[in-house]
């Protein structure tokens, strides 16, 4: 029977899914990455090669558990904005910049002054913000001049996974739009942009829309990743819209709140919808013709994963048992609050320099209020996206939840109760690895098109539904979050 691989290169891991004609899973392996290397404040680096052995042994312990399976097409997603920098050769000239990573400030300033912040946003429908690989890019011409001679050609981390199993360099246009070359109203790239950058057109590859096929795995990428030299591969998307694809968000009015080390609050439109202020992310859906706006919280699971290392002792405490003891605290945590700023912060502030903060503490609180905090700090930073989405008349009628949001029944009813909503939890939720994998059902024609693969496989298992007593106790906690953030901006320390 024909299947197809959806292949997601995330920041902790690569996890690979076979998937059948039906839509079920038939396979799954994750790989883990060695965690990202922050060698000062706010950096965040990776090795290309580590991405590719991780692919190598998800892909391979996926096809074990399906031994039968013909893999028609493979899909692509993974994290979005990382900087990959190649030699003429194809090399890897230093450790790719990560998404999150906030070095780049002096590049913005120096965009902003250049090209003028209007501008910028007329061009590629964003502001110029860190996490953008163009700014990455410039921080490497400004302090690697010896890099930056050499560099030919850039790829997003996925896009790299791809030329390793492919020999190509191509993009989708979904990822494009995060690395601020992008014209994402007309989605091709901004020449005026990379002209005003001075960033040469021949470094950034050939775009497709994302279940367009793409390239045919090399028979050195075969060898590695234990499939058939030819296998078509599609495009594929960055990981907040293959995940938006693989959760059903196709059409606009559906939104998801994905909790994932970042968090990210996901809205499909019709349109390049915008925010004045450049706060949500406009950037070109996986859905041809489609765009998408997004909120992000910087640091979401990685608030829970940064709490859960600090309160640790020697044993390891799950993050089940962590959720538990947490739903131990009421509502509102008896007023401790977290903002999540722990990598500065991008949905509202769009400032590198925010600190997060845990107030409100006394001597009778535990840890249980603590972590608790923290799940409901998370749900108030992407509470901010959907405030910002009714100001830009983006419609909102049904909110799917994702990722470790979704998986915990504390945080998906702490979500219910700050959204004061009710919200969708699917039946399976398998991430931006099966947005992927969809994306290649798409371009192997065992669907016609996203939305209708969407419609055939995903399905809603059950709805949680806002408790009246804690959403109102929410509503109040949210108005004391929201003066943090203003009250302790000037003492953060810059640069
Ligand atoms: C999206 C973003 C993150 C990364 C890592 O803009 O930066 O979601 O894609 O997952």
């Amino acid at each position: 029977m024909e299947h197809v691989l959806g292949i997601d290169v995330g920041t902790g891991g690569t996890r690979a899914l076979l998937v059948d004609r039906s839509g079920a899973i038939c396979g799954s392996a994750t790989c883990e990455h060695v965690p990202f290397a922050s060698p000062r404040t706010g950096w965040a680096e990776q090795d290309p090669e580590d991405w590719w052995q991780a692919a190598g042994k998800a892909v391979r312990g996926a096809l074990e558990q399906a031994p039968q399976a013909k893999v028609a097409c493979v899909g692509l997603a993974g994290q979005m904005h990382g900087a990959v920098l190649l030699d003429a050769a194809d090399q890897v000239l230093r450790p790719a910049i990560i998404w999150c990573d906030q070095r780049s400030a002096q590049q913005c300033d120096w965009l902003n002054s250049m090209v003028g912040e209007q501008r910028i946003i007329e061009l590629t429908s964003n502001p110029a913000l860190t996490n953008f690989t163009l700014t990455k890019l410039l921080w490497v011409r400004d302090r690697e001049p010896e890099v930056w001679k050499r560099f030919q050609r850039l790829l997003l981390p996925k896009d790299y996974v791809r030329l390793r199993m492919t020999g190509e360099h191509a993009m989708d246009v979904a990822d494009a739009s995060g690395t601020l070359m992008l014209d994402v109203a007309h989605r091709r790239w901004s020449e005026e942009m990379l002209s005003l950058a001075g960033i040469p057109p021949s470094s950034v590859p050939r775009l497709y829309e994302s279940p367009e096929i793409c390239a045919r795995v090399s028979p050195a990428g075969a060898a590695h990743l234990g499939l058939s030299a030819g296998t078509p591969v599609v495009a594929g998307a960055g990981d907040q819209a293959g995940g938006a694809v693989g959760m059903g968000i196709v059409r606009a009015g559906a939104i998801s709140a994905t909790i994932g080390t970042s968090g990210v609050v996901f809205a499909a439109t019709d349109n390049p919808a915008m925010d004045v202020k450049g706060r949500v992310h406009t950037f070109c859906h996986a859905v041809p013709g489609r765009w998408h706006v997004m909120g992000v919280t910087q640091a979401a699971g990685l608030s829970l994963r940064w709490i859960r290392g600090l309160l640790e002792n020697s044993t390891s405490i799950s993050y089940d048992q962590l959720t538990r003891e947490a739903a131990q605290a009421p509502a509102g945590s008896d007023g401790v609050l977290w903002t999540p700023y722990l990598m500065g912060e991008r949905t509202p502030h769009l400032d590198p320099s925010a600190r997060a903060t845990l107030t409100g503490l006394a001597a009778s609180h535990t840890r249980a209020h603590m972590v608790r905090a923290v799940l409901e700090g998370v749900a108030f930073s992407l509470k901010d996206t959907f405030a910002l989405f009714r100001e830009m008349g983006v419609p909102v009628s049904k909110i799917r939840l994702g990722g470790g949001g979704a998986r915990s029944p504390l945080w998906g009813q702490i979500q219910a109760d700050v959204y004061g909503s009710e919200v969708e939890i699917l039946r399976a939720e398998e991430g931006a690895a099966y947005g992927a994998g969809l994306l290649a059902a798409v371009g192997a024609r065992f669907w016609n098109s996203v939305e209708e693969a969407c419609d055939a496989v995903v399905e809603v298992e059950r709805q949680i539904r806002p408790e009246a007593a804690a959403a109102r106790v929410m509503v109040e906690q949210y108005e004391r979050y929201r003066q943090i953030y203003p009250a302790l901006k000037f003492f953060a320390p810059r640069g």
